[in-house]
């Protein structure tokens, strides 16, 4: 055995598998080392056997310490090699171009909405999505034959009296009870109806209004809406068609159309020789004043209500209502906004 050669040999060894080949070569179960001890059996003299057991096993040591310590230094340099080779340069610009997701189309038109009643001197008001019989319906005098009561369109708690609000209505009475008048608010809100096709989904939103004070009739109505909607839809013209209708909590009722041009499935709001029906509106029921202890003879004013996913399907061009609330990631990257700028500029849209 030339234990110099070997040593040497394992000094040069290049690799980790290069090293592991020597290392069984000298002290694997056929290795040069073993095999010598092994054939100390066969030495009689006991001296003898001895001292070249003792030898033997001196040898054995050495080796094993060779190749440990080779063994680390080539272990080290190739973990060393890997991490240089695979090393990830954080200062690379991410190769996906829109990492932070998108806002969801109906966040950006409750800012917009939010953003025009607000200057227009409307407080934000909000109300719960379970009400109860007298705030979403007898307070706003819907008597207790009224078909907006039945169990068809509303969805009851299993007490059967709790309800899942119908009408932005609600925070009208829930407004007027606390504050009294004068009051100037704008409430958007979720609604429930039991009711769903492409236009109609069992949980929508409305913009509720409502301006009570001394003086306010029916053409602030008119002006306030006018306003809302050239802004909303960045038009310069918004003409209004009046159209008499009947809600139990207003008086005069009315609903309103605005002039549009439909024209290959778009809609274009402010010009063109077709209408459409944007809201429900009317002058407070001197009736739900009263209930909410209001003095109807000193105070009146307007209320209004608006389905939210109709101004938003209108205003982007979204054919189906329901898409609002069915997570397709498709329709999302689509319909999604990047980025908050102002609100009544529609190159905020992704663009796609
Ligand atoms: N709440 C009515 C609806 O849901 C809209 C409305 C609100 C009408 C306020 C008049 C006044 O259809």
């Amino acid at each position: 055995m030339d234990k110099n050669k070997i040593i040497s040999d394992i000094r040069n060894a290049k690799t980790v598998d290069e090293l592991n080949v020597i290392r069984v070569s000298v002290l694997g179960k056929n290795g040069i080392v073993t095999g010598a001890l092994k054939s100390l059996a066969q030495i009689a003299n006991m001296e003898e056997k001895k001292s070249r057991g003792a030898e033997l096993n001196l040898i054995k040591t050495e080796m094993e310490t060779e190749i440990n310590a080779a063994m680390d230094a080539l272990e080290t340099a190739e973990t060393n090699a890997k991490l240089k080779s695979g090393r990830v340069d954080v200062t690379l610009p991410f190769a996906d171009d829109n990492p932070s997701g998108l806002l969801h189309p109906f966040t950006r038109v409750i800012d917009e909405v939010c953003e025009i009643f607000s200057s227009m001197g409307f407080a934000y008001a909000t109300g719960p999505h379970i009400e109860n019989d007298f705030y979403n319906f007898s307070a706003l005098n819907i008597g207790p034959n009224h078909p907006a009561r039945d169990m068809k369109d509303t969805f009851y708690l299993q007490d059967c009296e709790n309800l899942l609000r119908t009408e932005t209505s609600a925070v009208q009475i829930r407004t007027m009870e606390t504050q009294k008048a004068p009051v100037k608010i704008f409430a958007p809100g979720a609604v429930f109806r039991n009711e769903s096709d492409a236009t109609h989904s069992p949980m929508f939103n409305q913009v509720e209004g409502l301006w009570i004070d001394e003086n306010v009739t029916m053409q602030d109505l008119l002006s306030v809406l006018t306003t809302f909607l050239k802004e909303f839809f960045c038009t310069d013209e918004a003409p209004l068609k009046i159209r008499q209708h009947h809600f139990p909590f207003t008086e005069p009722s009315i609903e309103i159309d605005v002039r549009c041009e439909k024209k290959n499935g778009q809609i274009k709001i402010g010009q063109g020789s077709d209408w459409i029906e944007l809201l429900g509106a009317g002058m407070v029921h001197p009736t739900v004043l009263k209930t909410c202890g209001i003095d109807a003879e000193k105070y009146q004013g307007f209320a209004f209500g608006c389905g939210l996913e109709r101004l938003a399907m209108v205003k982007y061009g979204m054919p189906d209502m329901r898409e609002f609330y069915n997570s397709n990631i498709n329709w999302l990257k689509h319909y999604g906004f990047k980025y908050y700028n102002n609100p009544n500029n529609a190159n905020g849209l992704n663009g796609n």
